[in-house]
């Protein structure tokens, strides 16, 4: 299998879990969905195929990827009621925090009918959010801009949707262009799942409490809106955008040594070797710039100096330090079309199956269960109330 483990109980204290679906060695930088490397499956595969990969522990047969095509296809609409949401947001507001409020309120639409023990309704709302998360990403979009909300078409392939609706308007025919759509396609494979990350931890850890699915993912979007996690491929390219030309390299690399910044994009938690999503995103940017006849885009002359520069370095050897999946990420978002602000929303549509596949899990097996997380204390000892007059 992956190699022999011999786990060590008093690793696994409550706060830690057991999960079959994502594999990671961070020192190797290997990253393996269900055994297939990530490398494989964003080179061969497709994004629906690897949902049911990470929901079902198996790459799906000719028959079973159509029946589970057509059965995410045919839930992409949302309620029209669900639209209303939106008027209670001002037209600024960050994406983010529209899709943390419209995604939660799926819970009013479905929740009641929902019995989480019951494997087929868990079959049911996973593939609900699935098929509703970027409809309800792409409404966001349309009503950060002004634009009107465009319904998806069964027509349209799962990316391909995902582009028509945000991009396509009333006025105009839209025909995605397929090296764009496939250059998507693999940003989605790459950031479907990634093991215990801190939005994956939160959807278990709501999860735990028996709260519904669509209250869970819409806790999990809350937790990777954060710029240390889900938010850093919007700091990346904003870090590359102030850096500004290949000149001022050496000069914000020194600014990074002397602590007074960190580089956005760089370094892990669990990666202490190249982030391999970093590599394919690498490739996938050079592909995108070179169909839109952009090889000579600024930033990523740029970022490929900077990671050239970082990884010759000491201050970034010593710590382990090299690009993970956002360092490039926000290039090619920002070369397909997708807003800076639309960045991690667009990290939400990806990440949405893999927190439904390991809630799932976590549901199904109380092995898999994550505990209730401990602490070490290290406040006061105890003492007795003190009266105001005598404090
Ligand atoms: C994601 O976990 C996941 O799976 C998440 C994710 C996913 O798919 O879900 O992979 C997505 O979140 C990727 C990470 C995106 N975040 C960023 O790119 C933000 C920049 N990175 C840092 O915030 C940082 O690298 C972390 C938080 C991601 C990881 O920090 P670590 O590895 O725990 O390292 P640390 O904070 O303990 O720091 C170790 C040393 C320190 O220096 P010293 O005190 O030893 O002198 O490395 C330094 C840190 O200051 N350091 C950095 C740095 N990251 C760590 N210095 C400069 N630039 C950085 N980016």
């Amino acid at each position: 299998k992956l190699g022999v483990f011999t786990y060590d109980p008093a690793f696994f204290s409550t706060s830690s879990c057991t999960s079959e679906i994502t594999f990671i060695d961070g020192d190797a930088g290997l990253l393996y969905y269900r055994g297939y490397p990530i490398e494989q499956l964003a080179e061969k595969s497709d994004f629906l195929e690897v949902c049911y990969l990470l929901l079902n522990g198996e790459l799906p047969t000719a028959a079973q990827k159509t029946e589970f095509s057509n059965n995410i296809t045919h839930h992409t609409m949302v309620h029209d009621q669900l639209a209303r949401f939106f008027n209670g947001f001002r037209r600024d507001a960050h994406p983010m925090a529209v899709m943390v409020g419209v995604v939660g309120a799926l819970s009013a639409f479905y929740h009641d009918s929902l019995d989480i023990n019951n494997p087929q309704h868990r079959e049911i709302s996973a593939k609900r959010l699935l098929a509703k998360v970027p409809t309800i990403a792409a409404m966001t979009h349309k009503y950060n801009v002004g634009e009107p909300f465009m319904y998806p078409k069964n027509k349209f392939g799962f990316v391909e949707n995902l582009m028509y609706m945000m991009f396509a308007t009333p006025a105009e025919e839209y025909v995605p262009n397929p090296v764009l759509v496939r250059a998507l396609e693999r940003i989605l494979i790459l950031h479907a799942d990634h093991e215990q990350n801190a939005s994956t931890s939160t959807v278990r850890l709501a999860g735990s409490s028996g709260a519904n699915p669509f209250a869970c993912i819409a806790s999990g979007i809350a937790a990777l809106w954060g710029p240390a996690h889900g938010g850093a491929n919007e700091a990346a390219l904003k870090m590359l955008e102030e850096i500004g030309d290949v000149s001022r390299v050496p000069e914000y690399v020194q600014g990074v040594k002397d602590k007074k910044y960190k580089l956005m994009g760089f370094g892990h938690r669990v990666y202490k070797n190249m982030d391999p999503r970093a590599s394919v995103m690498r490739q996938t940017c050079y592909e995108v710039l070179k169909e839109l006849k952009l090889e000579n885009d600024k930033l990523f002359g740029l970022a490929m100096e900077l990671e050239k520069t970082a990884l010759k370095d000491s201050y970034f050897i010593d710590r382990k330090l090299y690009p993970n999946v956002d360092f490039y990420s926000g290039i090619v978002l920002r070369a397909l079309g997708i807003p800076i602000n639309m960045f991690t929303v667009i990290f939400a549509v990806a990440r949405t199956i893999g927190w439904v596949s390991q809630w799932n899990e976590m549901i199904a097996d109380a092995e898999h269960k994550i505990g209730r997380p401990r602490q070490l204390y290290r406040g006061s000892v105890r003492r007795d109330f003190v009266p105001i007059a005598k404090r």
